[in-house]
């Protein structure tokens, strides 16, 4: 295993040039950053660690880049790896053992842990020590080993699966929120300057609008409108140039994909509407569930499109409105979770 394996979505991510390197830089999610900003001035003035910090949230947002900022604001060393990557204790000692003083371990989906390294981790973050047992049978004995003081930084796109004792070792807990249009807009102003694509105040408008309040989803869609651009000798993204190319990638007026789509379609005509088991509505789109609860679904959900219910997913009005479809007489809601 390798401590440096790249967070899971940062692998060969082509906008490094894209990214921003410090608080000052990060648009958005203004109350967390100004929160992070006092936690960091506190810490650097008693040149001490940064408390563990947990980021969760939908993907794309921002917790990957959030998490190497506050290394970067830190002015120490981040090593960077995924909960799935780390098989056994071993392969954490040895990556904490190599940390230095104030230095940030991030360890992406951390709601993938096992549970021996999450229990490794207990001790870790709380006294700065592991116990590593050596040798076998009536040999064995355990050693405790003396750690740096280092900043634990996990990102997860769900909390629920953490542990409450895990959870409660995060001095600072924090969920990122979908991006306002208005934050979306100012992120393209800035990357469509960075990338040398020109683009005016309406094409900026519109695009914003559609790209379901996601950074990531944002950047990529920028590149390829800029390789529309580039191959049709067309001077500048305005609206109807946006909008052309939108619809030939398949994003409609609300900046739902191909898929998102096909999510509700599935759920109102093959499950008439829901309520529908995730597991059951996994299959039938081919995905994995954890895929269809963290990724697809919680724009669905903030879009008021569908709800989760103790007896599974119910597609709601909006949905129907959407795609068009006739609303059934008495539909069946299920209860709230
Ligand atoms: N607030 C922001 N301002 C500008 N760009 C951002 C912002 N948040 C994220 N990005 C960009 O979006 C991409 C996805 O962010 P990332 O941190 O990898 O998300 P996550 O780790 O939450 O999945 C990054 O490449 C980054 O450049
Ligand atoms: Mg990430």
């Amino acid at each position: 295993m390798s401590n440096k394996t790249p967070s899971h979505g940062d692998a060969g991510e082509p906008d490094l040039a894209l990214r921003p390197h410090s608080l000052a830089d990060f648009i958005g999610q203004e109350k967390l950053v100004s929160h992070l900003a006092v936690y960091l001035g506190a810490a650097r003035a008693r040149a001490e660690a940064l408390d563990h910090v947990l980021f969760y949230g939908p993907p794309g947002l921002g917790k990957t880049t959030l998490s190497r900022i506050m290394a970067e604001e830190m002015g120490v060393n981040i090593v960077m790896t995924t909960a799935p990557a780390i098989e056994r204790a071993g392969d954490l000692a040895s990556i904490l053992t190599a940390l230095q003083e104030r230095d940030v371990l991030f360890i992406d989906e951390i709601h993938r842990l096992r549970a021996n390294i999450e229990e490794t981790l207990y001790s870790a973050m709380e006294d700065y020590a592991i116990d590593i047992v050596i040798g076998q049978g009536v040999g064995a004995r355990t050693v405790r080993i003396p750690l740096p003081r280092f900043t634990l930084i996990g990102a997860s796109t769900r909390t629920g699966l953490l542990s409450a004792p895990f959870m409660a070792r995060f001095g600072i807990v924090n969920r990122l929120e979908y991006y306002t249009p208005p934050e979306i807009a100012r992120i393209i102003h800035r990357n469509a300057a960075l990338l040398g694509v020109a683009i005016n105040e309406e094409g900026v408008i519109l695009f914003s609008e559609r790209v379901r309040g996601t950074p990531r989803v944002c950047n990529t869609l920028l590149r390829r409108m800029r390789d529309f651009l580039q191959v049709e000798k067309y001077p500048c993204l305005d609206a109807a140039f946006v909008e052309k190319t939108l619809t030939t990638l398949g994003i409609d007026s609300l900046g739902l994909d191909v898929m998102n789509r096909r999510y509700l379609e599935i759920l109102i005509r093959d499950f008439e509407g829901g309520p529908a088991g995730v597991e059951t509505l996994a299959v039938s789109l081919s995905e994995d569930k954890e895929t269809l609860s963290d990724v697809y679904e919680p724009f669905l959900i903030q879009l008021g499109m569908i709800k989760r219910t103790l007896r599974g997913r119910v597609a709601l009005r909006r949905a129907y409105q959407h795609l068009g479809i006739p609303e059934p007489q008495a539909p069946n809601q299920g209860e709230l979770l």
